[in-house]
């Protein structure tokens, strides 16, 4: 199946059981792996017919047994699992989220799963330390931009690629020092130019296929390279030779995982980030609005590489 045979339809009301929380849905973020459930690609294989959608923001309209946390009324994000893509959604109470003050559905959309991603990527499992050299891949993509803020503010110096002038501009404005276009410039020169032959100390991969194997031609001694994705398509295999002669670390982080296995994480990582959010330090990027209906194209423009930041759903 492709999001393009996506469609809209009425579905029984969702049930709502203990430690559950039914939110009216304002706004829905749409994320790379959505298509790769979609088409059956993706490690969750939920049985069809499914409602996709992972990222949400809205309105708290009802909690069930046994939740304390959340009344109706409060504004909230939450990260699904399954089911945002709808006008209403019953999430686990331990997803949910009070949207920090001044923040907008759409926003509180594009957050609760890049934001917490990239901040346990670069600081629990990288970590990154002030003055080395980070060098993000789709640096203007959803993960990516908000591992660009999340670096910078962690003191690295930050080397955005990704794939056209609109896309560098981008990954500049979220603050990456050093933007190249991965797609048109011999990019693992560039990183050994600007990191004056040392290579980058982290890499943050997002993209896989051939652009792992490179990373590691422009890896720093002692470096490490984050395994957050496989947005090429393509699961790389990785000559171990190079990992052993430059000393560095395979890193992989998956958030949903993480979260599962270190509980005590989450609430440090969002507390740390609407800290963050506060100060003006974080911020999504909304790439573009779609109602629902539209589901299907807001989808494709992700797809096709054509979006940068987020792109989000208002049903
Ligand atoms: N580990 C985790 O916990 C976690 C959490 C969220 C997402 N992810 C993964 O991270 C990856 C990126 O997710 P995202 O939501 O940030 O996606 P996104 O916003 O669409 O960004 C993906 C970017 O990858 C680049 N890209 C390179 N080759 C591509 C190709 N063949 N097709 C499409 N895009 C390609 C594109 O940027 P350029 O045009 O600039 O190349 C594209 O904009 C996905 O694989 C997703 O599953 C992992």
């Amino acid at each position: 199946m492709e999001p393009s045979d996506l469609a809209v339809r009425e579905m029984p009301e969702p049930e709502l059981g203990p430690g559950m929380v039914r939110v009216g849905v304002r706004a829905a973020g749409c994320n790379f792996f959505d298509i790769l459930m979609v088409r059956g690609q993706y490690q969750v294989r939920p049985p069809f017919p499914f409602t996709p959608g992972a990222e949400l923001a809205g309105v708290v309209e009802a909690v069930g047994p046994g939740v304390r946390e959340f009344a109706p009324g409060d504004r909230v994000m939450a990260s699904a699992g399954l089911g945002a893509f709808a006008e209403r959604a019953v999430v686990p109470a331990r997803s949910v989220y009070r949207l920090p003050e001044g923040m907008s559905f759409e926003a509180g959309a594009a957050f609760p799963i890049v934001y917490p991603t990239s901040y346990a990527a670069l600081v629990f499992r990288a970590p990154v330390k002030p003055g080395e050299w980070l060098l993000v891949h789709a640096a203007a993509g959803g993960v990516g931009i908000a591992a660009v803020q999340i670096g910078k503010l962690l003191g690295a110096r930050v080397i955005g690629t990704a794939g056209g002038d609109d896309k560098l501009e981008v990954a500049r404005k979220a603050g990456a020092d050093v933007a190249i276009d991965y797609r048109r410039e011999d990019w693992v020169a560039r990183v050994q130019e600007v990191t004056e032959g040392r290579g980058a100390d982290v890499i943050y991969d997002s993209v896989g296929g051939d652009i792992t194997g490179a990373s590691l031609k422009c890896i720093a001694w002692n470096g490490r390279l984050l395994v957050i994705g496989f947005a090429s398509g393509h699961i790389p295999e990785v000559k171990l030779n190079r990992v052993l002669l430059k000393n560095i670390s395979l890193v992989g982080l998956h958030w949903g995982a993480h979260a599962m296995h270190e509980p005590a994480r989450v609430g440090e990582t969002f507390d740390a980030l609407f800290g963050l959010y506060a100060r003006g330090a974080v911020e999504p990027i909304i790439y573009r609005r779609y109602p629902l209906d539209d589901l299907p194209a807001a989808l494709e423009v992700l797809g096709s590489r054509q979006s940068y930041g987020k792109v989000v759903v208002t049903p």
